[in-house]
This record gives structure tokens, C-alpha cells and sequence, in this order.
């Protein structure tokens, strides 16, 4: 069984384009076209993004429009905000953004029992904070540490969504704990107490294995420290309310979200609500408003001027067609440090899939490596290649204008940096360039060449006046919109994560094997070096 997701036709002027693109560079696109910048920077709901340093032309877009009409995105973009069957191997609609939206305001959705799910999601989280916040308020010990015990989608946005937004004078913590790997948990633990801290249990299913094991070693801690009902007291978030109640977690301490929410587009829900106890109820409406605003430029605006459509037809492009395997984002701005794991993670585990939606094999790139850092750090560590390496990485780069300090100065620094990496990626540096800027100082020509940049490589900027809630909202949500975009184009489905459950199911036979208990063989055989690892920790275990 195979089908073909990209029509021959399309196929054919992509890659016509491509020997074109490679021949002559991105900067004789600025020489033929005057306007290019103007034509190729969009500004949406305070999201002003610059897409002129990439490989984006006229005649680009025009192919991308036709491939567009051709899978009849439109329709497909339809059936994602009105709640249809999009994950099929799960059979659940994909409403995360219904959760920003609960009163039908910008998009027609007439399922009535998905709009009251999302209402009643709401309305509980305005509740439960309410009596969260004045169950805290009344205790003689204030709280100032929360433990966020959850892992990927669990986690993830909420700690973008914290780091983000809180004050740099915020003295009270969220320690975010997903990892099975115990050092953090236990460095975390020593510097609590029971009773100045929150524990939030956040699992869909509540059936992960490290947040549960995670959850248990905190509850013992919590007893070890005099603490009691240390289960009972603890806050858990799910879609699966039976799972948590069989943990311990007490009825009126579950806050429950619906199951068409993906993990890893739960940052909209009560997943959040570590973030939103220190943020506020406010504050997180903003955050909505913005997704919900990004939302609407999405599902309204033609694909010619749609900023999440565009974006994603490139990293088709660089991925399909001009043979790039990974895209670098660099966020200018330490708020946003978190912002590449969420990012890999929303792309990677939506996209990185090899499958077509009628389960024949992928017959083009999915998803591309996701990676990345902050700047100006990452100048100094993977720049090299990006300069000059022999596989041209597309990039991207997050500006922030407003910094939450008051040191200006070293904002400039950093904005002027951020700037010139794109300019420096596009313009590169001749030989003739180099042997004049050079000419006092009597390089040998191993030198001289080994300073020539050949540019031409290819770069988005993104760039916010402010990091606040409302701009938050909207920036996660063109990523979202981006990843679902490029599952269309790839004719996949972006909302399942089967990939990450046979690692999973393997940890389970590989664990007695390594404590030598029990007699069950494995229902799969282990291969050799597998096998020879595993004798080997014995070994090593022992001594
Ligand atoms: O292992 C992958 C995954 O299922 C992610 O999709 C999800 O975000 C994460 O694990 C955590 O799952 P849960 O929220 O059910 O604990």
C-alpha cells in the first residue's frame, strides 16, 4: 500500500526551485526584488515576523498556494477547530483551541457537548484556583515552593509559561520535576518542607512511570519529614480522574481536563496550573486571549498571508528540497530558555512520524530535528557551524524589544548580536572582502580562507515588542499552528505519539533483567549489545 503526498507536478517545481535557490543565493532575491523585505515581513496580533532572509519568493509561495489546494487544507484546517475525528488512530478531535475560546467567540463550532466540556474545563480551573489560592492564603505557613511532579506535555509549556512571565523578583519556586533520574528530585527535596510546599501531580493518563514514581518518593519524603496524608494533600491534574483517585490523589483536590487535549498542547488547561498560581487567573486569561487571537489570523487569513501556513511551507521546503535535516531556534532572551525543549517536543513528537494517514509509508521528510539555545550563549558554542559548516542549518531567531530589567545596555548588546547573526548569515564574507579588511596585517592565505563566510544561509526572525502573557499565547500558538501545517503538508497525523511506546515497554523487561528478578523471559529477545550492557551495569553495580 503506498500514496503519494506530494503530486508529481508540485514535486517537479519544488525541486526546479531548488536547483534555482541553491544556484544563486538568498541575497540575489533582495537584488531582484526592492520590496522584498516589506513583502515577506507580516505583523500579527504583536508577532512581527521577517521571513526576507529565507529562501521565500514569489514564485515559491505560488507552488506552496496550489500544493495547498490540492490537499484542500482548508477544509483540513476546518475540521481541526471544529472538533472532527483529526488524531485517527486515537479517534479523537484535536479542540486544543477550544480551550482558549470556551465561549465560541472566533471560530463556528456547533458540537455543543465539546463546548461544554471545554467551559466546564474552564470553569473548574477558575474554581479550584479560587479555592486553592484561598486555602493558601488562610495557612499560618505560606507556601514557597511547588513541586510540579509531571514529564513532556505535562510539564514542558508550563515551565515556558512560568520562566516566561514571572518576575525577576518572584521569590516563591516551581520546581519542575519529570525526570526518573533522581538528582534533581533530591537536591529539590533537601531544601523543602512539607509544610511550605505544593505538591501538583500532573499526568493525562496518570499512568507515566516516572511521574508516578516521582509522585511515591515525594509522598515518602513527606512522611519522613512528619508530614501526613501526604497523597490526600497532594493536587493532581488529568483526563483520566479514575487513575488519579486510584493513586491517592482526593476527589476535591483533581482537577480534570478532557481527552481530546494533547499532552503536549495542554499548556492551555489545567496543566498549567502551577504557573497560574503565581501568575494569576489574569494573567493566564491573556496568555488565552493571545492563542486565541493567533487562532484566528490562522483560521482566517488566506494561506498567501498566513504566517503559520508560510512558515511551515518552508521548513517543508528546506527539509524536502533542499536537503535540510534539523532547524536551529535561537531565542534572544533567557525567558524563553525552556522554549526549544517545548518546541522539540511539539514539532518532533507530532511530526516525526513514518507513517501516512492511511498507514502507508511516509514518502517524504516529516518532521525535522528540532534544536537550538539562547542567546548570545549559543554564539559561542554551535555558531561555528552555523557559519560555516558544510550543512547549512535554516534558522531562526526570537527578538524581544522590552526586556523585564532595567539594564538597557545589556539589552542593546544582545539585540544588536541577535541582529547582526542574521545579517551575518546572509551577507557572509568574500575572499576579496577578507584579503581587504586583513591587508595590514599579513595573514597567510590558509588564514585569509579559512575567514571567508559563504552566506547565503537562510534565516527567519521573529520578533516581539514585549514578552507578556497576551504575546506568549499567540507566539505558542503559531508554533502549534506551524506543526499542524506541516503535518497536513506531509499527509500525516500530527496528534498520536505511538513512537514513544516501545522504549517504554522495553524498560519494563529490561529492569528485572538488570535486578535479576523474576523468571518471565522477555516478550521480545534483546539484542546482544543490549544484553551485554545489561551484564555489564550488573558488573559494574556490584563493585
Ligand atoms: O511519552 C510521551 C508522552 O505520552 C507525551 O506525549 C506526554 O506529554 C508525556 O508522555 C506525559 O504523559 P502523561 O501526561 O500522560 O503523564
Amino acid at each position: 500500500m503506498s500514496s503519494q503526498s506530494i503530486p508529481d507536478q508540485i514535486r517537479n517545481s519544488l525541486s526546479k526551485l531548488a536547483t534555482r535557490d541553491n544556484q544563486q543565493g538568498i541575497r540575489s532575491l533582495f537584488e531582484q526584488d526592492d520590496l522584498r523585505v516589506d513583502k515577506f515581513t507580516f505583523d500579527v496580533e504583536g508577532i512581527y515576523v521577517d521571513f526576507s532572509k529565507s529562501h521565500l519568493s514569489d514564485e515559491l509561495l505560488d507552488v506552496y498556494l496550489q500544493f495547498a489546494r490540492h490537499i484542500d487544507f482548508t477544509d483540513k484546517r476546518h475540521r481541526l477547530f471544529s472538533g472532527e475525528m483529526v488524531n485517527s488512530t486515537e479517534q479523537r478531535p484535536a479542540l486544543h483551541t477550544l480551550l482558549r475560546d470556551a465561549d465560541n467567540q472566533q471560530i463556528e463550532m456547533s458540537n455543543t457537548t465539546l463546548l461544554q466540556q471545554a467551559a466546564l474545563a474552564k470553569a473548574q480551573l477558575n474554581q479550584r484556583f479560587d479555592e486553592i489560592q484561598s486555602r493558601l492564603s488562610k495557612r499560618s505557613t505560606p507556601i514557597t515552593d511547588i513541586i510540579h511532579v509531571g514529564i513532556g506535555g505535562s510539564s514542558l509549556g508550563t515551565q515556558v509559561l512560568f520562566e516566561a512571565l514571572t518576575g525577576v523578583d518572584e521569590h516563591r519556586k516551581i520546581h519542575f520535576i519529570g525526570n526518573v533520574d533522581a538528582h534533581k528530585l533530591v537536591a529539590v527535596l533537601a531544601n523543602c518542607h512539607p509544610e511550605s510546599t505544593l505538591v501538583i501531580g500532573v499526568s493525562k493518563t496518570f499512568t507515566t512511570a516516572e511521574t508516578l514514581q516521582n509522585l511515591q518518593t515525594i509522598a515518602d519524603w513527606w512522611v519522613q519529614q512528619g508530614g501526613i496524608d501526604p497523597i490526600g494533600n497532594f493536587i493532581g491534574v488529568t483526563a483520566n480522574h479514575a487513575n488519579a483517585i486510584d493513586f491517592g490523589i482526593n476527589q476535591e483536590n483533581i482537577m480534570v481536563f478532557p481527552e481530546w487535549v494533547g499532552g503536549r498542547y495542554s499548556v492551555w488547561s489545567s496543566v498549567s496550573l502551577s504557573a497560574i498560581l503565581l501568575l494569576g487567573m489574569e494573567c493566564f486569561d491573556e496568555f488565552l486571549s493571545g492563542a486565541a487571537a493567533m487562532d484566528k489570523h490562522f483560521y482566517q487569513t488566506q494561506e498567501s498571508q498566513n504566517i503559520c501556513f508560510i512558515a511551515a511551507a518552508l521548513d517543508h521546503y528546506y527539509a524536502n528540497f533542499m536537503g535540510a535535516g534539523s532547524r536551529a531556534i535561537f531565542a534572544y532572551d533567557d525567558r524563553l530558555r525552556s522554549l526549544v525543549s517545548y518546541l522539540q517536543q511539539l514539532e518532533m513528537e507530532s511530526n516525526g512520524k513514518d507513517r501516512q494517514f492511511d498507514g502507508s509509508p511516509a514518502d517524504q521528510q516529516t518532521a525535522s530535528v528540532i534544536w537550538g539555545g539562547v542567546g548570545t550563549d549559543v554564539q559561542h558554542s554551535v555558531f561555528q557551524l552555523m557559519h560555516q559548516g558544510t550543512s547549512p542549518v535554516p534558522s531562526e531567531f526570537i527578538l524581544v524589544c522590552s526586556p523585564n530589567h532595567h539594564l538597557q545596555d545589556h539589552q542593546d548588546e544582545l539585540l544588536a548580536n541577535g541582529v547582526a547573526q542574521t545579517a551575518a548569515l546572509l551577507s557572509g564574507q568574500s575572499l576579496a572582502t577578507t584579503r581587504k579588511l586583513y591587508q595590514d596585517e599579513n595573514l597567510s592565505e590558509l588564514v585569509l580562507q579559512s575567514k571567508v563566510f559563504s552566506g547565503n544561509r537562510a534565516s527567519s526572525t521573529v520578533l516581539l515588542e514585549k514578552l507578556d502573557a497576551y504575546s506568549l499565547g499567540a507566539l505558542l500558538a503559531f508554533y502549534e499552528h506551524r506543526t499542524f501545517c506541516g503535518g497536513v503538508l506531509a499527509n500525516i497525523n500530527s496528534f498520536d505519539q505511538m513512537g514513544v511506546e516501545l522504549g517504554k515497554r522495553l524498560a519494563k523487561q529490561v529492569k528485572p533483567l538488570l535486578l535479576d528478578e523474576g523468571d518471565e523471559q522477555p516478550d521480545q529477545s534483546l539484542d546482544p549489545s543490549s544484553i551485554s550492557l545489561i551484564e555489564k551495569l550488573k558488573q559494574l553495580r556490584q563493585i
